[in-house]
């Protein structure tokens, strides 16, 4: 028996060791959002975050993140009990706004790997430069080749977040910057089973 924790949720499995990743995410947790491409860490469809750092679900053998959290497209929003409802309230990741707003996706596909690119850049860097994004953002395809609009949207993004940047008082220690991600309301949702990003177009293969 393996553990991993997905999306804050903790799972025991009875895999074998080297099965990759992604056939666990997919096919034992019927996480579909992430995708199949190459298989052989060539595209970036198949990207989700370990400890927040963007890798290649396809070429990750389960053993090895065993113990360690792991985040696909699905867990990068936000949730929350809705007291009247009872049901869960979902929000889009501002990332996940932005690619609706500019419109990013074509035939969708490779686009849950872009936006788990997208956002571990933005974590890590919220100002990127056009070069910061092209580096970033290299090794994820894009067969329809929606770069331009792919940049514009992390710009976008980046723009967002900067004005809901919290400044912490100076007097307040420690200083530091803090960054809540919240999302306009959206059509998306994250958790649809094979959901394309833009659910106005159909999803390619
Ligand atoms: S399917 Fe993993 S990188 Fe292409
Ligand atoms: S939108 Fe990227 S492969 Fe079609």
């Amino acid at each position: 028996m393996l553990e991993i924790t997905v999306n804050d949720i903790s799972y025991q499995l009875d895999v074998e060791p080297d099965t990759p990743l992604l056939w666990v995410v997919r096919d034992e947790l019927k996480l579909k959002g992430t995708k199949f491409g190459c298989g052989m860490a060539q595209c970036g469809a198949c990207t989700v975050h370990l400890d927040g750092v963007p890798i290649r679900s396809c070429v990750t053998p389960v053993s090895s993140v065993a113990g360690r959290s792991i985040t696909t497209i699905e867990g990068i929003g936000e949730q929350s009990e809705n007291q009247q409802t009872a049901k869960l309230d979902k929000k889009l990741h501002v990332v996940q706004q932005a690619w609706i707003d500019e419109q990013v996706p074509q035939c969708g596909y490779c686009q849950s790997g872009q936006v788990m690119s997208a956002v571990a850049l933005l974590e890590k860097n919220p100002q990127p430069t056009d070069d910061d994004i092209d580096k970033a953002m290299a090794g994820n395809v894009c067969r329809c080749g929606m770069y331009g609009r792919i940049r514009t949207a992390i710009h976008s993004a980046s723009a967002k977040l900067a004005k809901e940047i919290i400044l912490i008082p100076a007097d307040e220690k420690p200083a530091e910057v803090l960054v809540k991600p919240t999302a306009a309301e959206g059509s998306f949702d994250p958790t649809a089973a094979e959901g394309s990003i833009n659910p106005t177009i159909a999803e390619g293969s």
